[in-house]
């Protein structure tokens, strides 16, 4: 039989061939042989090599062409620093607590601290989805908390594993972020943009995070320009000077690492009920750019409009879930989940935004009571607000 006329058990047998003959120890290794797919632009058979521990990541491939011969293959010791890597990022974090599929019944809460100290508190399954946008370096002067861009993504790091432990198996990280613009000190330096994103990538990677999807919030025409960037370019443009107006803003989507499938997410939540009605319906987004325009707050520098809110919300939650912003300024994210049927847990370390979500989660009108937990953190809070 030639090419893609070869039945998928020849491929199978000629690549079995190739592990016997290369990986004697393939038994104990857990190593195993996807199913032989042809693939019609590169006229060959694409046979995965995958591992008991993560059936779903492939730590290979063995290549048959049309002639029955292995064309491309891994090499062995590739394949087996690759099986240690995975069985190291399989278990990178042992917090010490355990995991349950039933999720505990926390009501909302709001609560006055830093969220690495609150949220040691909780156990695993605290939250479902946690969505959240991280402070933004030293972008304000009046509040350069971090001593220097590697302290502060320690400190980035430090919070986004204490979420990870409190985030459900195979549940999904959200996060806003953007580079940052460091402004000149004088004429005779430059700008600079942190690129906060792709460092905090490799962060969330190692803290036991995979990647999934990136999208692109984009404001609307005019946004960015009071911002500055651009401006010496559209007078004189020379070349090299050219700086675009950024109009878009990351929203990175991780979930948990696990070897389970979304599927078994749906399968096992504990309220088949809540899933079925958590089903989005309608109009959605097809792509990864949305178009969203900014909120303004008179208190907040930086809120979420709720428009970003709610898609993050139904695209990645169930009702009845509870939801964690453990940087939540002015608690957007708790207020927009609870209309949405979900609960939440926000954690804010300044205490004069604190009291604006207190007034804004503790309206009369809203059909969900919160619990505010202010005293327990009080003190290390006022600390932190304190000028120096
Ligand atoms: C970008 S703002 C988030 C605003 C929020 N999305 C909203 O809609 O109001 C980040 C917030 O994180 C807070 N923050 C910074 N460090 C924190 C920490 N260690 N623990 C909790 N909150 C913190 C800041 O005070 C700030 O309000």
């Amino acid at each position: 039989m030639i090419g893609e006329k070869l039945l998928t058990d020849d491929v199978r047998r000629l690549a079995q061939g190739w592990l016997r003959e290369w990986i004697p120890t393939t038994e104990e290794a857990g190593l195993s042989l996807g199913l032989p797919e042809w693939d019609q632009r590169l006229a060959l058979w694409r046979v995965a090599l995958v591992c008991d521990v993560a059936p779903s990541y492939p730590i290979g491939e063995v290549q048959v062409d049309a002639g029955g011969e292995i064309c491309r293959a891994p090499a062995p010791t590739m394949v087996s620093e690759r099986l240690r890597q995975l069985r190291q990022d399989l278990h990178p974090r042992r917090s010490g607590r355990r995991a349950s599929i039933a999720f505990p019944p926390t009501p909302n809460k709001a609560i006055l601290g830093d969220c690495r100290t609150v949220l040691a508190e909780f156990p695993t399954n605290s939250a479902q989805l946690v969505f959240t946008s991280p402070p933004y370096y030293n972008a304000k002067p009046d509040c350069a908390e971090y001593v220097d861009y590697p302290s502060y993504l320690e400190f980035l790091g430090e919070a986004f594993a204490a979420c990870h432990d409190v985030l459900a198996e195979g549940r999904f990280l959200v996060v806003n972020v953007s580079p940052v613009l460091v402004r000149r000190t004088s004429r005779s330096t430059a700008s600079k943009r942190l690129p906060i994103p792709f460092d905090l990538h490799h962060i969330l990677d190692r803290i036991g995070f995979e990647f999934i999807d990136d999208i692109i919030w984009r404001k609307p025409e005019g946004a960015g320009w009071h911002l500055g960037r651009g401006r010496r370019f559209a007078a004189d443009r020379q070349p090299l000077q050219y700086k675009p107006v950024t109009v878009t803003e990351y929203v990175l989507v991780y979930r948990k690492k696990t070897d389970r499938l979304i599927d078994w997410n749906l399968r096992n939540h504990p309220d088949p009920e809540a899933v079925g009605r958590s089903l989005i319906l309608g109009a959605y987004d097809k792509t990864n750019v949305w178009d969203i325009t900014p909120s303004n707050h008179r208190t907040h520098p930086a809120v979420f409009p709720d428009e970003l809110v709610s898609r993050v919300v139904r695209y990645y939650s169930f009702e009845g879930d509870s939801v964690l912003d453990p940087f939540a300024g002015t608690g957007t994210v708790g207020r927009v989940a609870a209309a949405m049927g979900r609960r939440f847990l926000v954690i804010e370390k300044r205490a004069d935004y604190f009291e604006t979500m207190r007034r804004e989660l503790g309206q009369p009108g809203f059909d969900f009571t919160v619990d505010f937990d202010d005293l327990q953190y009080f003190r290390s809070a006022e600390h932190d607000a304190e000028p120096i």
